[in-house]
């Protein structure tokens, strides 16, 4: 069934929802403080609405995706849009904390309309494709209600919990699986530039692997999820064969006068295992070295 949709935001992202909604032939409506960024989406049968009262009025879903929760905050909990929104369904997909989701959850809940907070895990090219993945969190019947509306916006577009805040809490732990990635990319960048190897071979071999790398995150997720740190016979390599390799990276950071706020706390980590007696323990036997603050 095609729907009546307000995106509420048109940047970069609200942009690509919002033509991804109607290439499935939604009715459109949006709003954007800079008009002019919404303009382009006219052209592809959006209705431009000329204020946020307007473009929620015209619409039973309302997706909201602007640059964070104190700007939808700014946006819609004004008296006139909030009596309007009673009985809606808001889909907050602006990126934002597991308590801010909660919060917001509970205060659309006393003002009457339901609420899904999305984390979207993808870029705006990837928006309306079949490897487009966005995590839904809250009520999980309004999920199941519109999920041909989350189908247009994505071919991997899941409900994972009926916590509000479930889906910010994936996307800030998938972040910073991806900034280890990132952050150790620069790093090794710097060991390059400084042994003088060219970048292109870095490349090529972060190419080749790659997988072994991947190889090592799932099996550390699955050894910890089961409580398997101890070495056994399928320990792929222990704390102290990292710790060896770690120290001959650092000693050829020190030699080069490589900057070492990236991988200190990798050594913090390493201290307080090797403190604990684990040095020849599998490598996930770190992972309880971590949880809270120590
Ligand atoms: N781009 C990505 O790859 C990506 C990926 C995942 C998640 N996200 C999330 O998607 C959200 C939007 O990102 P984006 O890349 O689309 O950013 P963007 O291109 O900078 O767009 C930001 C949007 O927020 C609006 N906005 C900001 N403050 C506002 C306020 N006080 N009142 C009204 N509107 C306001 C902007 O309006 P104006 O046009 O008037 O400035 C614009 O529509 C963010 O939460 C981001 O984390 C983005």
């Amino acid at each position: 069934m095609k729907r009546s949709i307000a995106v509420v935001g048109t940047g970069r992202m609200g942009s690509a929802l919002a033509r991804a909604l109607l290439a499935k032939g939604h009715r459109v409506t949006v709003w954007n403080r800079t008009k002019e960024k919404a303009e382009p989406l006219a052209l592809l049968g959006a209705n431009i609405a000329p204020s946020v009262l307007e473009a929620v009025s015209a619409a039973e879903i309302i997706i909201v995706n602007v640059s964070d929760y104190a700007a939808t905050a700014a946006i819609l909990r004004d008296a006139d849009i909030t009596s309007v929104l009673r009985g809606k369904l808001i889909v907050e997909l602006t990126s934002g904390t597991p308590h801010g989701a909660r919060a917001a959850a509970e205060w659309w809940a006393g003002h009457g309309a339901s609420y899904l907070d999305g984390a979207i895990m993808a870029t705006p090219d990837f928006i309306g494709t079949d490897a487009g993945t966005i995590l839904v969190s809250g009520q999980g019947q309004a999920f199941r209600d519109n999920e041909e509306v989350f189908r247009a916006l994505g071919g991997n577009v899941q409900h994972v919990g009926q916590d509000p805040g479930r889906a910010n809490a994936l996307d800030s732990a998938l972040l910073s699986l991806m900034w280890g990635e990132l952050f150790g990319a620069l790093n090794a960048i710097a060991v390059c530039q400084a042994e003088e190897i060219d970048l292109g071979e870095l490349g090529r071999q972060w190419t080749a692997t790659a997988p072994v790398v991947e190889g090592l995150v799932s099996d550390l997720i699955k050894r910890t999820h089961a409580g398997r740190f101890a070495s056994d016979d399928e320990t792929l390599s222990s704390i102290s064969a990292h710790y060896g390799a770690f120290q001959h990276l650092v000693e050829l950071m020190d030699a080069r006068g490589i900057d070492r706020s990236i991988v200190g706390g990798y050594d913090a980590i390493f201290q307080r295992a090797i403190a604990a007696g684990q040095l020849q323990g599998d490598f996930a036997a770190l992972s309880q070295f971590l949880g809270k603050a120590a």
